[in-house]
């Protein structure tokens, strides 16, 4: 028998924390802001609070550079809370698929009926282009796990809510959509994988995203998925791959992200 703290009840803590430590009862809405995406907290609306992520019981500081370290509670100008989640524990961090989905948990605990995971990725479909904002459509988790423990049947057919992407195409006309595929990283892929993802419909390739899409779709949360191209994935471009490389293309898209994320947002 395991001694861990069940993950439920982990989430429902730190929910309660987060609560005691903002002074918002009750999220509407959750965000995960990954590579690029960092901007919309500024201008999504007011900040209520900040809390640094280690605070909350099962978060952790963020050991990645160009990920910030915070759990934030923001008013919308519609009165709606939003929690942003700024400190993502990814696959490769090691901590194992619960502490990956504990964000997403929280946030449900918490109250939010809607979770919009965002992240900086790879192009795999060449009609992707690096600075580009795409809307996830589906994904190819190729992580070989789950974060849904026991016999938990959870149906993935709309996973990426068709409602959620129709108001963001309303708000965004033009917004491309593609098949996202996480790999467990840390290290980017090979051009024969990148080879692979496509022949088996894969358009954007990134290291988060679908576990944590998968468990707020298991804690009853719509979810809206968002991807920055940061860079062509290996073969696809002329350049090798590079942290430094996704992060400097986040920077550069920054203001455009945000802008889009909140009108995005004010929409749903
Ligand atoms: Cl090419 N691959 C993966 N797995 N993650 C990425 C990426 C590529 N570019 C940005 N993030």
């Amino acid at each position: 028998m395991s001694t861990d703290p069940d993950p439920i009840a982990l989430a429902e803590a730190a929910a309660a924390e987060l609560a005691r430590l903002t002074g918002v009862a009750q999220h509407d809405i959750a965000l995960t802001l990954g590579s690029g995406w960092g901007g919309a907290a500024d201008i999504l609306g007011e900040t209520v609070a900040e809390v640094p992520a280690e605070q909350v019981p099962g978060f952790h500081a963020s050991g990645v550079a160009g990920h910030s370290g915070t759990l934030r509670s923001i008013r919308l100008a519609n009165g709606a809370h939003a929690l942003v989640i700024g400190a993502r524990t990814h696959f490769y961090e090691g901590r194992g698929v619960r502490a990956v989905v504990h964000g997403v948990r929280t946030a449900a605990a918490a109250g939010a009926k809607i979770m919009v995971l965002t992240n900086g990725a790879g192009g795999v479909d060449p009609a992707f282009g690096a600075g580009e904002a795409v809307l996830i459509s589906d994904h190819l988790n190729l992580t070989a796990t789950s974060p849904i423990e026991g016999a938990n049947f959870i149906d993935l057919t709309d996973l990426y809510a068709s409602r959620l992407r129709d108001i963001a195409r309303g708000v965004e006309p033009g917004l491309q959509e593609g098949v996202y595929v996480q790999l467990p990283g840390p290290h980017y892929e090979t051009p024969a994988e990148i080879h692979y993802l496509r022949a088996i419909g894969g358009q954007i390739v990134g290291m988060s995203t679908a576990l944590e899409a998968i468990a707020a779709r298991a804690a009853g949360m719509e979810v809206l998925g968002l991807s920055l191209i940061t860079n062509p994935a290996a073969g696809m471009g002329d350049d090798p791959l590079n942290h430094e490389e996704v992060l400097e293309a986040g920077r550069a898209a920054g203001p455009r992200l945000a802008d889009l994320l909140s009108r995005v947002v004010a929409a749903l």
